[in-house]
Formats: C-alpha cells, sequence, structure tokens
C-alpha cells in the first residue's frame, strides 16, 4: 500500500523537514515574484526538487544527504563566527572551507529529481469532482486506459508504450501536481515519439484535476476487487452533510477529528447512532430522505445526518468497489485523520467479517483477528494504534 519508513526513525521526520523547507523555499520565491503563477496556482521555479521518493527507498543516501546538509550548515556557522571573532578567524575560516570541502553530498541524481511549474500543486479531493472526473475520463482517457483504469483500453494495444494501471502503486508514486503537468502536455518517449497525448486544449485545469480524482477511486476500487485493498490510502472526499433539519455544511466542519462510519442505505431507516462513531447516510441520488424525515430519526435517537452532494453514493461505491447497484447497506468506516480504513460487506451489521482496506503495516487487506472484545470494537482499536503515515510521492503527508 503505501511506501513505509522502518527501521531508520530519523529518516522520516528528516524527509518531512526536508519537504516542509523545500515548499516553503517556493513560496518564499513566489512571495518575492521570483515566480508567478502556473494553471492557477503558484508556480516551482526550478527545474529540480528533492526527490523524496528515492531518499524514502535508500536510507543510505538519506543519511549521506544529512551528513552532507550538516557538514555544510556547520561550515556556514564556523564562517560566520570567523566574521566576529577577529583572533580565531584563521582557523575558523580554515574549518570552515574543510567542513565545505568534505561535505559528502551524494551523486545530485540521487537525491534531486526533475520538476515541473505545477510539481507541488494539488486540488481537495471532492464527491463532486470524482463525479464530474467520471464523465471526463469516459469519454477522453478510457480508450486507452480502460474503463476501470488497468490500461487496457481498445486502443491500448497499437500504442507505442502501453499505458500503465492506476489499480496499483502507480499514484502512490506521482506527485500529483506531476500528474497534471503530463496530462495536460502530453508524455514524450527518450526519442521524442509522443507516447500519450496533452490536453491542455482541451480540457480546463478543473477537468484534469477531477479526472486525477477520479483515477484515485478507479485505484481504490481496483485493488479491492483485485482483493488486494486500497494500493494507495484513501482519504474521506469532501462534500455537504446535512443533519436532521439543520442547514448543510461541509463534512469537515461537522466530523470534526471524529471515527466516521458511512451508511448505504438503500430501503428501511438509519441504524442508531452510535459514541464510537459519527454516522454518514449514504442514499442514492433523488432518494434523498426529506428534512422533517431526518429530523424524526434524530428525535428517535438514530443516524440523521445525510451526505448531500450529488454522486456520493456513486463515490463511495467506486472507492469500496462495489457495483453501485449492489451498495445498498454496506458501511465504511474512517478513521480519526480522516483516512477510510474498513469495509463491511451488506448483511455483516456485526464487521464480523469486516475488510481492513487500508492497514498501515501493509498492503494486504486482513480479515480482522476475533478477539475477546466484540470485532468492531477491536478493529477500531486497531485501527486506532494503526495511523495512516502516507507518503505520496515521497512527501509525508
Ligand atoms: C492515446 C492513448 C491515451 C489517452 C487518450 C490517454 N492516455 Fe494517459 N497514457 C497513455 C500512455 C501510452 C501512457 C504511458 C506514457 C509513457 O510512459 O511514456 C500514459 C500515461 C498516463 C499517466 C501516467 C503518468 C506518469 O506519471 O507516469 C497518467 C496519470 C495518465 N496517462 C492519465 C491520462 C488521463 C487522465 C487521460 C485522459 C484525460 C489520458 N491519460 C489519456 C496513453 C493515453
Amino acid at each position: 500500500m503505501t511506501v513505509l519508513l522502518s527501521g531508520n526513525a530519523w529518516v522520516n521526520p528528516f524527509l518531512g523537514a526536508l519537504e516542509s523547507a523545500q515548499i516553503a523555499l517556493g513560496g518564499v520565491a513566489h512571495a518575492l515574484g521570483v515566480t508567478g503563477e502556473s494553471h492557477g496556482q503558484p508556480a516551482w521555479p526550478w527545474a529540480k526538487r528533492l526527490a523524496v521518493e528515492i531518499l524514502l527507498i535508500d536510507a543510505g543516501v538519506a543519511r549521506q544527504l544529512a551528513l552532507a546538509l550538516a557538514a555544510t550548515g556547520s561550515a556556514l556557522l564556523l564562517a560566520i563566527t570567523g566574521l566576529f571573532w577577529r583572533r580565531l578567524r584563521v582557523v575558523l575560516f580554515g574549518a570552515a572551507v574543510l567542513a565545505a570541502w568534505f561535505a559528502p553530498w551524494p551523486d545530485s541524481s540521487l537525491w534531486l529529481a526533475d520538476a515541473v511549474p505545477t510539481s507541488f500543486q494539488t486540488t481537495p479531493f471532492t464527491v463532486a469532482a470524482v463525479t464530474h472526473g467520471a464523465a471526463l475520463y469516459a469519454r477522453n482517457c478510457a480508450i486507452c486506459h480502460g474503463d476501470t483504469g488497468r490500461g487496457d483500453g481498445p486502443r491500448a494495444a497499437s500504442l507505442v508504450r502501453w499505458p500503465p494501471t492506476v489499480v496499483g502503486p502507480l499514484l502512490g508514486h506521482r506527485l500529483d501536481g506531476e500528474m497534471f503537468w503530463r496530462v495536460m502536455q502530453g508524455m514524450q518517449a527518450h526519442d521524442g515519439t509522443q507516447t500519450m497525448p496533452g490536453f491542455a486544449g482541451r480540457l480546463t485545469d478543473a477537468d484534469t484535476w477531477a479526472i486525477l480524482d477520479y483515477l484515485k477511486v478507479l485505484a481504490a476500487g481496483g485493488g479491492v476487487q483485485d482483493g488486494d485493498g486500497w494500493p494507495v490510502p484513501v482519504a474521506l472526499p469532501a462534500l455537504d452533510v446535512r443533519c436532521g433539519a439543520a442547514p448543510a455544511k461541509p463534512l469537515a466542519d461537522w466530523r470534526a477529528n471524529q471515527r466516521l462510519r458511512a451508511v448505504a442505505i438503500d430501503t428501511g431507516g438509519p441504524p442508531r447512532e452510535d459514541p464510537r462513531w459519527q454516522t454518514l447516510l449514504l442514499f442514492r441520488d433523488g432518494a434523498l430522505p426529506s428534512p422533517s424525515d431526518a429530523a424524526r430519526w434524530a428525535a428517535n435517537g438514530d443516524a440523521s445526518c445525510v451526505a448531500v452532494t450529488p454522486g456520493a453514493w456513486n463515490a463511495f461505491a467506486g472507492m469500496a468497489g462495489i457495483d453501485a447497484q449492489r451498495f445498498a447497506g454496506s458501511q465504511l468506516i474512517a478513521d480519526r485523520d480522516g483516512w477510510l480504513r474498513a469495509e463491511a460487506k451488506p448483511g455483516d451489521p456485526a464487521w464480523a467479517n469486516a475488510t481492513l482496506l487500508c492497514a498501515a503495516g501493509g498492503g494486504r487487506a486482513e480479515r480482522v483477528a476475533h478477539t475477546r472484545t466484540d470485532p468492531l470494537t477491536s478493529l477500531l482499536l486497531r485501527i486506532d494504534a494503526e495511523p495512516v503515515r502516507y507518503v505520496k510521492g515521497g512527501y509525508v503527508h
């Protein structure tokens, strides 16, 4: 699933700090007017960026880079001290030169990667974008990438290069902003032949971001169907929630770091509200309950908060890897950090056979072990104990 850092506990914070420093540097360059915008967001001004994705895999290079940075930092410090401490100036300058000289910089190809102006751009993952992106994907991309994103569209075999499957680690290895750039500009082989057409003239920025959101749904759903769980962690998509008869509000405001259970309701009423989580009711488009019905549920102590953004049912069914027609009765659990983690199939209200789709420790879905507590509580405890540390495109999120 996700690239996890084990063993070298210092690597994660070190790379996190490098990442923050790099993004801050880009922000400063933008604030100073060194760089303008690209596609409506601040542009990354340089042709290179830190290849955190490589450093993550190779702790040896990360260590060498840390040493080189420390040596260079010491050289600077010594030189500055030398400016003020006249008596020791010669010694301090000498030490500074030595430290800078012997800083063990690894080969730059090991820690720098090609960047594009949109490298660090992202947009929020939303139900509205997934819905919009699904339609655009079918029209523009499926012919090569296939309806399910496995790279098996009708035109795939006739192309110079086979399109990659998104049902795997691809999206986890790429920065969103770099995929955005490639979809806009197209891709070329080393000899310059075009391998994928660019869509800059045909799709707006928002369209392209929406398709990238839909690719995340294809990746998640495909992983479940293959029995592998989610290849990359899936965040709760943004949507609007209406509780009882109150006005709708954004999911993030309503959830406020609580666990969430999403329940796909077809016929029948909502489940009881449960103190272990907040329940989000999903209804098919066109079948939303009226505010007065929901208010009555709330008065009975039943769950009464409904996802009102159109397309929510299909987006959640897609992520769960379940056909939207058969999604009724399914449940999904999100952890306090907003990552979707586990799924229970229809007819399994006790979560006895729940599937942990996003286990922090490894890639494969696991049956939740029965322990002495009820299966759902042990699942929740396990989810809490193993938070997702998502590393995307090498960047710790
Ligand atoms: C004419 C066939 C074709 C169409 C249409 C097409 N692609 Fe591709 N796509 C490819 C091929 C081939 C590759 C692999 C190119 C390579 O590696 O050089 C690719 C690669 C990609 C990648 C991987 C980029 C990376 O970072 O490795 C993404 C993401 C992608 N396509 C998204 C899309 C989206 C989104 C659309 C629709 C807007 C689309 N593609 C339309 C053929 C196509």
